[in-house]
Parts: C-alpha cells; sequence; structure tokens
C-alpha cells in the first residue's frame, strides 16, 4: 500500500447513484478485509448534522448565498479534522458522499459565487487533503429529474433544471481542471457495472490483497 488511509469522494448532481455506489464500494472493500468508513456531507459529526439540518431543511429563514457556503465549508472542516484525518491515520479507507467539489461545483457554478475564492475556503478547511480519487458520476439532468420525481425534494433539489445544468457544468470543468483524481464515470450505465469500475480503480489506489506478495 503507498499510504496509510486512503481517501475517496463521490459526486455528481443529486440523483447520480453516489449513496448507492459508495455503500456498493463500502461492501465490496470490507469483504476484502479493508478498514472503511463512510461520510456524509454536509454531516459526519455533531455539529455537522445540525448544520445539516439548517442548510438543507430549514426553509421557515433565509440563508444567505454566502452564508450557505460558509456552512458547508464549516460542516466540513470539522469532519475532516474530527474524523477523517484520524480514520485515514489509522490506515482506514475513507469514502465520502461529497466533499470539497460539491460546493465549487453547487456555489460556485450553481449559484455563481466566484469559484477561485471557494477553491481557498476549502483549501482553508480541508487543509489541502483532497482524495486520491474523486468519482463523478455523470448524469444527465434530465435522468436525475425523473429517478427523483415522487422524492421529496429538499431546500437544493427544489431549484430549477438551468441551476443543475450549471453545477454538471461545473463539475466537468472541475474534472479537467484536476484530472490527476478526477474519474469520469457515465452514471447512466447499471449500478453493477459502475460498481466493478469503481472498484477497480480503487483497488488500483490501495492495493489488491490477493495480488499483494506476502
Ligand atoms: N446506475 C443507476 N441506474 C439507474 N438508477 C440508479 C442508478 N444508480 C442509482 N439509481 C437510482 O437513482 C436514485 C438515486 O440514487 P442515489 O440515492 O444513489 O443518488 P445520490 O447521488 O446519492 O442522490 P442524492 O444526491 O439525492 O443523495 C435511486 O432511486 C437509485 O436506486
Ligand atoms: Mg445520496
Amino acid at each position: 500500500m503507498k499510504e496509510k488511509g486512503s481517501l475517496f469522494s463521490f459526486e455528481g448532481i443529486d440523483g447520480c447513484g453516489k449513496t448507492t455506489q459508495i455503500y456498493g464500494i463500502r461492501d465490496d472493500l470490507l469483504e476484502l478485509g479493508y478498514r472503511v468508513e463512510v461520510f456524509r456531507e454536509p454531516g459526519g459529526t455533531a455539529l455537522g448534522e445540525e448544520l445539516r439540518r439548517i442548510v438543507l431543511h430549514r426553509k421557515d429563514f433565509p440563508i444567505c448565498e454566502r452564508a450557505e457556503v460558509l456552512l458547508y465549508v464549516t460542516s466540513r472542516a470539522q469532519l475532516v479534522r474530527e474524523k477523517v484525518f484520524p480514520l485515514l491515520e489509522q490506515g482506514t479507507i475513507v469514502l465520502l458522499d461529497r466533499y470539497a467539489d460539491s460546493s465549487v461545483a453547487y456555489q460556485g457554478y450553481g449559484r455563481h459565487l466566484p469559484v477561485e475564492e471557494i477553491i481557498r475556503l476549502n483549501d482553508f478547511a480541508i487543509e489541502k487533503r483532497y482524495p486520491c480519487k474523486t468519482f463523478f458520476i455523470d448524469i444527465s439532468v434530465e435522468e436525475a429529474e425523473s429517478r427523483l420525481s415522487g422524492k421529496e425534494k429538499d431546500r437544493l433539489e427544489g431549484e430549477e433544471q438551468e441551476f443543475f445544468h450549471r453545477i454538471r457544468l461545473g463539475y466537468l470543468a472541475l474534472a479537467k481542471r484536476f484530472s490527476d483524481r478526477f474519474v469520469i464515470l457515465d452514471g447512466e450505465q447499471p449500478p453493477d457495472v459502475l460498481r466493478k469500475i469503481i472498484l477497480r480503480s480503487v483497488l488500483e489506489v490501495v492495493g489488491h490483497p490477493k495480488l499483494e506478495t506476502r
């Protein structure tokens, strides 16, 4: 193994399949004998879950755009310090259901806030510890809409289609800029196919137990 623990993030617009994949990969890795932890953003800590409730579900008071960014970034700063860094130190594989790129895609590209400033806020919050790989699961906005129809929408999911188009293009721009860590996946493939591709990519980083010489 190249380093002690390894960090992977899963990104994409709402409904692309992040949560489906992350738990599949977690099970695969556990079966292979790895220690694995999953966290969702915002959340993962007591402070983070409280902030999640506010930022996603409280619709009874306004949250201005810049405050929204800071709430997400605050949750992230707490998560990495309290959970992620210590787990990586112990050699655990950490899978994140959204991470720094979500703020850039949603608040930067989606809400037209300055992208470079959000990247700087992320750098500060996560102490520049970016994932080994970021799996961007790409689906069309129309496909996302049809997958999520019928589900109750949170504050962000209630936004218009154009917002999600901007986010998708934002992710594609990030994938191009940070091509060393981004893996773009066609999210309209069947879940099992995606799972195999992602697992192979994770094992390239953490090493395949069966292939290691003893
Ligand atoms: N590859 C796939 N093909 C078709 N449907 C899928 C695929 N992956 C997930 N789904 C379905 O799409 C819906 C959304 O999946 P999931 O909850 O994993 O997405 P998500 O990216 O975590 O969404 P959110 O951002 O809202 O948390 C679920 O009903 C899931 O069963
Ligand atoms: Mg999810």
